[in-house]
């Protein structure tokens, strides 16, 4: 589906934070929102790739609105070293008195079993916990610029990989072997259980929450050495360009069509229904409590998770 701008809102004054918008999908949708005309807040792990990529959204917004520069701003943080997520959140926090767009789009596809310094499985670290960690410590921002201008939306980019999956609560960490298609799906499914949890929480608050699959997108997400993303490479040419995955997340960001929209699953710009196993309410609770515990919500701060 074609997603011509004028469908979408201007999205001057807003302030969108995409996480991961240095390469693939997070660049081409902080591009397109830069050019909507809202304020860009890019998470990037790495400074120089993070600079380079700034400047190109940059000139790319200027270009589209000559009358404001400067809407683009970079924030650099490793999402998975929880420490430097909690300082992001403190980071956004303070600098931004209003956040009308959460885009958790950063994820890794990992050939091989990594660990983060935390001790956990990268893939699960840097896929789930940090979007999960992230949303909570900016949620205040997202429930006070509902709260005053009536709507702020979190998009999680989930994938169709999820389906098929299943939450692995005796071997988050996959110590008991790591299959790479797995701890992806895993991941993935993740996201779906975690939206829909966060918006039965987020209920009448205006926070509106939403996952997507984007397509199948020719990204550097296959750029690792190992048999499944050499076989996935092969096959990029037949794959959507970033720019064409990342129709849905900003139709998700910026369409008025999704007003009062949450707790659903978009593959593209349609609605369709996850894996039953998305839908698991007694699992959907568990991931949330095990999340709070490895991210550390629990023991540092007060419950002050929303609540349905
Ligand atoms: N490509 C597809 O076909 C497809 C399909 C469905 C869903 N998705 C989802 O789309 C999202 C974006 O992926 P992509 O395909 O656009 O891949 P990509 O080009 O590899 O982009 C991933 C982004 O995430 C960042 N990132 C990875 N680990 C990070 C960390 N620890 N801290 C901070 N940033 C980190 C990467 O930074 P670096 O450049 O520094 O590595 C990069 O900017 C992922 O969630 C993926 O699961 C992709």
């Amino acid at each position: 589906m074609e997603n011509p701008r004028s469908e979408l809102k201007d999205m001057n004054d807003m302030v969108c934070v995409v996480t991961g918008a240095n390469s693939g999908l997070g660049k081409a949708t902080a591009t397109e929102l830069a050019r909507l005309g809202a304020r860009v807040v890019m998470v990037c792990r790495d400074e120089g790739r993070g600079r380079d990529a700034q400047a190109e959204i940059k000139a790319a917004a200027e270009l589209a609105r000559p009358s404001r520069a400067d809407t683009v701003d970079l924030c650099i943080a490793d999402l998975a070293v929880q420490e430097e997520v909690y300082h992001l959140g403190e980071t956004i926090r303070a600098n931004y008195d209003r956040l009308d767009v959460l885009v958790n789009n950063a994820g890794v596809f990992l050939d091989t079993r990594r660990e983060t310094v935390d001790g956990i499985e990268a893939t699960f670290a840097v896929n789930h916990l940090a979007p999960f960690l992230l949303t909570h410590l900016v949620l205040p921002r997202l429930q006070e610029t509902a709260g005053r201008v009536g709507e702020a939306r979190i998009i999680n980019v989930s994938s169709e990989a999820h389906r098929g999956a299943s939450i692995h609560f005796d071997d988050l960490n996959a110590e008991k072997g790591y299959n790479p298609l797995q701890a992806y799906a895993q991941s993935k499914l993740a996201n779906i259980l975690f939206t829909h949890e966060l918006s039965r929480r987020l209920e009448d608050t205006g926070v509106l929450v939403n996952a997507v699959h984007p397509g199948v997108v020719n990204t550097n997400i296959w750029r690792g050495s190992g048999w499944i993303s050499r076989i996935a490479r092969l096959f990029a040419w037949l794959y959507k360009r970033p720019e064409e995955g990342a129709r849905s997340v900003v139709y998700l960001a910026a369409s008025p069509e999704v007003a009062g929209v949450t707790g659903q699953y978009f593959k593209e710009t349609e609605i369709v229904n996850p894996s039953p196993e998305a839908y698991d309410e007694k699992v959907e609770t568990r991931l949330w409590a095990v999340s709070r515990e490895m991210t550390g919500l629990v023991e540092d701060t007060p419950d002050e998770s929303p609540s349905e």
